[in-house]
């Protein structure tokens, strides 16, 4: 009766969560299962970002809760940025939820489990459901365990919670709550764990990572503390690479632009959201930075990277966006030649200022304006591809692909590639030349001279 399957939705902020989830769980004696089907327990860690995402996990509950109405063993919970946003009021859809729990309080969740399964066990119907979507102080420290498969390479690694910013159309504030820091020490020692354990790659993730440690550490000749979380991460002998997601255009400074020259292990690839090329829409969401000062960012980090691979998030049909608006928004993608894109039809999010702006856009509008940053999206990435043929590009092998073409591992620029390769290469940087493309992933084979593979 403890074996649990943990269903994520929405960003990689969640995945992590979910699985320093599964860490707790296992310690505490649970077991996570990959099929649903063979689950006592169910927990869907949701997403509240679009309208879009909470009707997913809504109607999955719903439909799961009707299957296992005859089932008093069966345990549901709810996690996350929907449970955080809609609390009880979730009970009203989804009368049969056992648990509900907010984003702060995820380390929480193995005593609640076991206070549900004791109840049953002692035969007390489950009548009442736990609540718990209360802030707490220091939660940002709770994401640290790790549930490591087998040979895993890469890792996501929790800087820090919440987001001060207010973008005006954005829940994140609401969901997540106030930007808190994890200290350094304890980020630069959980890298190190898992360089130990055999992570080469680490992602560092938080909704606005390039204000981490703003209120926490000095600057230090003109160096911000995310910068210096960079260089301390870059100074681990096992980690050979680093991302980061998301960082705020603002926070692209002097010292975030020198450190892609500086250090080697930090990968030429920002994503780097604009939102809107418009600088009307920029203003009406609150977002503090001008169409000329982004590009500005582009062409810098250019300088330093001329081989920079760029994606972003674009807002299309924010409200009020006229067909000039968006035309600028069209004319900076092009221009930034982006390699990789999130595009998002604006969802009205109950409670943010956008969402009673007067002027809301039809459907058909945004959908049409979707499509036509989809369209040059893919003309950019198969154009950046076709210049990888013929080259030799270093990969971290990741493990054996699931496709049947062998293996798979990215480049530096977080191209996914397919490879004939070998399990004694998995976690080794290998130069893989690159034969084919297709407009999302490469194909090639290694480049060992006198290496047998
Ligand atoms: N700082 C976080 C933002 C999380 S939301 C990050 O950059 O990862 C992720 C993206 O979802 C945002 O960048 C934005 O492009 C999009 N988004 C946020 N609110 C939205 C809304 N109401 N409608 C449509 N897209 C939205
Ligand atoms: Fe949302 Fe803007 Fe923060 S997009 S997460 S309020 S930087």
């Amino acid at each position: 009766m403890n074996r649990v399957f943990i269903r994520t939705y929405g960003c990689q902020m969640n995945e992590r969560d979910s699985e320093a989830v599964a860490a707790l769980l296992r310690a505490r004696g649970y077991r996570i299962v990959q099929d649903e089907a063979a689950c006592d327990v169910l927990l869907l860690n949701t997403c509240s970002v679009r309208d879009a995402a909470e009707q997913k996990a809504i109607g999955k509950a719903a439909n799961v809760a009707q299957q296992r109405k005859r089932n008093p063993r069966f345990i549901l919970g709810i996690l996350g940025c929907m449970a955080q946003n809609r609390g009880a009021a979730l009970l009203d859809a989804l009368p049969d939820v056992d648990l509900i729990v907010g984003t702060q309080k995820f380390h929480q969740v193995p005593d609640y489990l076991d206070n549900l399964r004791a109840a049953q066990a002692a035969g007390t119907p489950l009548g009442s459901t736990i609540v718990d979507i209360a802030e707490e102080a220091g939660s940002q420290n709770t994401i640290r365990d790790h549930v490591l498969e087998d040979k895993q390479v890469t890792a996501f690694v929790s800087i820090q919670q919440g987001c001060n910013m207010d973008c005006s159309f954005c829940i994140v504030p609401k969901t997540r709550g106030d930007e808190r820091s994890r200290p350094m020490d304890e980020i630069v020692r959980e890298c190190e764990e898992l360089a130990d354990r055999g992570v080469r790659e680490v992602t560092l993730l938080g909704q606005i990572v390039t204000s981490y440690g703003r209120r926490d550490y000095a600057h230090t000749d003109g160096v911000t503390p995310f910068v210096q979380l960079l260089t301390r991460v870059n100074a681990i002998p096992g980690i050979k690479r680093i991302r980061f997601t998301s960082p705020h255009p603002r926070g692209f400074k002097d010292d975030l632009i020198q450190a892609y020259g500086r250090l080697e292990k930090l990968c030429e690839y920002v994503h780097l959201p604009l939102q809107s090329g418009s600088d009307q829409i920029l203003k009406a969401m609150n977002r503090p930075y001008s169409r000329d000062r982004y590009r500005q960012i582009v062409d810098d980090l250019r300088r330093v990277r001329p081989d920079m691979y760029f994606s972003t998030d674009i807002i299309v049909g924010f409200p009020g966006e006229t067909e000039e608006d968006f035309a600028q928004t069209r004319e900076l993608f092009e221009a930034c030649n982006y390699d990789m894109a999130y595009i998002f039809k604006y969802s009205i999010r109950t409670g943010t200022p956008a969402a009673t702006m007067a002027v809301q856009v039809p459907d058909e509008v945004k959908e049409a304006r979707n499509q036509a940053l989809l369209a040059i999206l893919g003309a950019n990435s198969t154009r950046r591809n076709a210049t990888l043929l013929g080259t030799t590009q270093e990969v971290l092998v990741e493990g054996p692909d699931k496709k049947g073409f062998g293996y798979m591992g990215r480049t530096r620029g977080n191209r996914i590639v397919h490879f004939a390769a070998t399990e004694r290469l998995i976690s080794e940087l290998v130069p893989v030349q690159i034969e084919r493309a297709s407009t999302a992933v490469l194909y090639g084979s290694l480049a060992l001279a006198g290496v047998p593979n």
